[in-house]
C-alpha cells in the first residue's frame, strides 16, 4: 500500500485527475464529504488530503510515502525529499509585484510582504539589495495596496488578482509546476511499487 499526500483545493482537482487517468483512482474521493483518509484496496493507495504548503512534510517525515507539492513549496521549505518528476502542470511564475507606476529607491531599504520569505529573501540577497520582510498568510496584494509594504514576492498564474487590484509584475524570476515528491526511505523499501507509479504518471502527463 502506498500513501499518498493530496494537495486540497486548485491544484488537487488537476492531481487527482492524473492519478485517476494513471490507474489510482479511488472512487470514494469524488464524494463530498469531510473525509482526509481515503483508500483503494484494488489499486493498493491511501490518499491523504492535505494542505498544499503541508504535502512535503507528510512526505519528508514519512506519514506519506510520496505526494504532489508545487515547485514554490519545494523551493521555500527544502525539505529532504526526493523529486522525481515534473507533472507540467499547476504552472505559475514567482514574481515581484507593487503598485502601478512603482519606482524604487535602491538608496532605501525595500519593504516586502510575502508568504515564501526564504525564496523573497535568496532573491534579494542574491542582488546585494537590504530589505525589510514582512511574513503574511494570504491576501498579499493588500500590503503595498495598504501602504504596508513597497512590494510583494508571490505566484502569479493568471495575473488577474494583480490586474483587479491596479498592481503590476515587476519581475519574474522562478518558473513553478506541481512535482512529484518521494520520501527517502520508502524510495529504498517500496521502489517497485514507487517506480511503478512514476511509470504510470508519465503516462498520464503525456497524454
Ligand atoms: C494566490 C497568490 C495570488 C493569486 C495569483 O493566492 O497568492 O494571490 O493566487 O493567482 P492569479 O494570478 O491567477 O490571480 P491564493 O488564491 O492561493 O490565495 P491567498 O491569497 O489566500 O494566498
Amino acid at each position: 500500500m502506498l500513501t499518498v499526500a493530496l494537495p486540497k483545493g486548485r491544484l488537487g482537482e488537476s492531481v487527482y485527475k492524473i492519478l485517476e487517468n494513471a490507474g489510482y483512482a479511488c472512487p470514494e474521493m469524488n464524494e463530498s464529504s469531510r473525509k482526509l483518509v481515503f483508500e483503494n484496496k484494488e489499486t493498493g493507495v491511501r490518499y491523504l488530503q492535505v494542505k498544499p504548503s503541508d504535502v512535503a512534510v507528510y512526505v519528508e517525515r514519512g506519514a506519506a510515502d510520496v505526494g504532489i507539492a508545487g515547485k514554490d513549496i519545494l523551493e521555500e521549505n527544502s525539505p529532504r525529499v526526493y523529486e522525481l518528476l515534473d507533472l507540467g502542470f499547476g504552472k505559475c511564475r514567482m514574481a515581484v509585484a507593487a503598485k502601478n507606476g512603482f519606482v524604487d529607491n535602491p538608496a532605501r531599504t525595500l519593504r516586502v510582504a510575502t508568504k515564501f520569505v526564504n525564496i523573497a529573501s535568496r532573491h534579494y540577497a542574491n542582488k546585494g539589495r537590504n530589505i525589510d520582510i514582512i511574513p503574511l498568510h494570504g491576501s498579499i496584494e493588500l500590503a503595498p495596496i495598504t501602504n504596508m509594504s513597497d512590494v510583494i514576492v508571490d505566484i502569479v498564474e493568471s495575473g488577474s488578482t494583480l490586474k483587479e487590484n491596479d498592481l503590476c509584475v515587476i519581475e519574474e524570476f522562478m518558473q513553478i509546476s506541481a512535482r512529484f515528491i518521494v520520501n527517502e526511505a520508502s524510495f529504498k523499501f517500496k521502489e517497485a511499487e514507487i517506480n511503478r507509479m512514476l511509470e504510470k504518471l508519465k503516462e498520464a502527463t503525456q497524454k
